[in-house]
């Protein structure tokens, strides 16, 4: 079992000045932040990050909202990271959300989500570093 994941506060997170509030969330449920950046992702990088879903019908539309204003990715620590992250975070849909969870809080709708967390400990460990070199991260141990 992994103890890391990535969260990004995506770019509605940061346009509504919600960046404090949601971090606070997080460090509140336990996850210790290993790194934390503010970046404006270029369509090359956010192509790369969400490859994934490069065949869905909302690829295009996510690629333009990751795009369109800074994000913050945080390295997160905690026992069983990805999967206590996912719990705090909600459902993808905010409709579908649990109460009290940062998606149904803060988030307007499936693609405007506030927040992504990784969905497995290989993509944790990908994610984290598409972000941070082992320098910009507090605990760097076979992360790279
Ligand atoms: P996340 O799970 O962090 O990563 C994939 C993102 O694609 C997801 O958050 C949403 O922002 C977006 N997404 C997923 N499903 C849909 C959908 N059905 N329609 C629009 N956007 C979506």
């Amino acid at each position: 079992m992994s103890n890391k994941t990535l969260a990004i506060l995506k770019p509605d997170c940061v346009r509504n000045n919600l960046i404090g509030k949601v971090t606070a969330q997080i460090q509140e449920a336990g996850f210790k932040i290993n790194g934390l950046k503010m970046v404006h992702l270029t369509v090359d990088s956010a192509n790369g990050f969400y490859e994934v879903h490069k065949e869905r019908p909302f690829f295009n539309d996510l690629i333009k909202y990751m795009t369109s204003g800074p994000c913050v990715p945080i390295a997160l620590e905690k026992e069983n990271a990805v999967e206590d992250f996912r719990k705090l975070i909600g459902a993808t849909d905010p409709a579908n959300a649990a109460e009290g969870t940062i998606r149904k809080l803060y988030a307007i709708s499936i693609q405007e989500n506030i927040v992504h967390g990784s969905d497995s400990d290989e993509n944790a460990a990908k994610e984290i570093s598409h972000f941070f070199s082992r320098k910009e991260l507090l605990d760097n141990n076979g992360w790279n």
